[in-house]
């Protein structure tokens, strides 16, 4: 009998629970009428004297630990109780959960302070967009071929209004409202009828950059390029390739030079040591005069990088999924951050 009454001290100190189902059925098998103290009571009652001291002493440290674990569980689980604490001015403070701010703002934020230092100011415009402000003003007349590069959502029920598939959209509205000298960058949320992966999105972020003045060259933009390269990555060695944009003129692909020192970078740039990060291209006449700005007296140069792209990269995120579904225990890893 004094074994199985310590084994069942044992089992009662080692109880837990938070549910009161299951601490009311604690109650019941230990200390319930037809409970197991009860019924070692009645067994009590035909023991020898000798052994009574004995088995009295431990069926008292049954009773006690049950009805202290009993007590304990309840105060954890009822919600007056720190009422006995509230009192107490000296109390230390419930902690305030802080939020963070998104990888995203995170990234874009740090391009926009980038740009500020020389003088862009910041321009935005809609996200449902006319076929103008999106596709045409920027040399892409209907029919045109390269509309296929952006595969576009259309407005149903008019096809002349769609979700804007990048910022460039942004340039036209800047230049149709303001004269060179421009100097602007615009961030915003692009969108695209793609499948989506852990590779590509149905929406995300790019940055537009806009530069317009008397006697702007290719020049001024690998320069401000190098410049911008160095402030985000703390790299400067950037190579540029050639491509084509149907808004600039020429046109070229941005890689920078991240370098071989270790196995993420051999991933991250498949063995090459380059990434490419942006399109960028010296504005084309067409574009300027569609905005009303004399192609003979102005040019300029213009480039448009992901936001997404950036922050999947700065921060060794494989999956841009994750940058939409605002899960708090992926967003709370950015908490440092600022
Ligand atoms: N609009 C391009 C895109 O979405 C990015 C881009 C490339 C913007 C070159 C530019 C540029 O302004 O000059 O892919």
């Amino acid at each position: 009998m004094e074994d199985r009454i310590k084994q069942d001290i044992k089992e009662i100190i080692d109880f837990n629970s938070t549910s009161s189902v299951e601490i009311e059925d604690f109650r019941i098998k230990y200390l319930g009428k037809k409970g197991l103290l009860n019924s070692y009571f009645v067994e009590f009652k035909s023991l020898d004297n000798d052994k009574k001291k004995n088995v009295g002493q431990l069926l008292n440290q049954l009773k006690n630990t049950a009805q202290s674990k009993l007590d304990a569980l309840k105060t954890q689980i009822s919600p007056g109780s720190t009422k006995t604490t509230i009192n107490d001015i000296s109390r230390t403070g419930e902690p305030i959960e802080l939020g963070s701010r998104h990888p995203i703002s995170i990234v874009k934020n740090r391009i926009v302070d980038i740009f500020s230092n020389i003088g862009f100011t910041i321009s935005e415009g809609p996200e449902i967009e006319d076929d103008w402000h999106n596709f045409s003003a920027l040399n892409l007349p209907e029919h045109h071929p390269a509309r296929d590069m952006q595969d576009t959502f259309f407005i149903e029920k008019n096809p002349d209004f769609l979700l804007r598939t990048h910022t460039s959209s942004v340039q036209v509205r800047f230049m149709e409202n303001n004269k060179p000298p421009i100097r602007t960058i615009s961030p915003g949320r692009v969108y695209r009828n793609e499948a989506i992966s852990a590779r590509s999105h149905c929406f995300f972020h790019q940055i537009e950059g806009l530069c317009i003045d008397k006697d702007i060259s290719f020049a001024d933009l690998k320069q401000t390029l190098e410049y911008f390269t160095t402030q985000l990555f703390g790299k400067s060695k950037i190579r540029l390739r050639p491509s084509y944009f149907p808004f600039t003129e020429p046109s070229a692909e941005v890689d920078v030079y991240w370098g071989l020192n270790n196995e993420t970078d051999y991933k991250m740039t498949k063995g090459t040591g380059w990434l490419e990060i942006m399109g960028c291209g010296m504005v084309d006449p067409n574009v300027l005069e569609n905005c009303n700005i004399d192609s003979d007296e102005y040019s300029g140069f213009a480039f448009g990088l992901g936001i997404d792209r950036i922050a999947l990269l700065l921060h060794q995120i494989d999956d841009i999924r994750l940058l939409s579904e605002n899960d708090v225990r992926f967003l709370d890893q950015f908490k440092s951050s600022l």
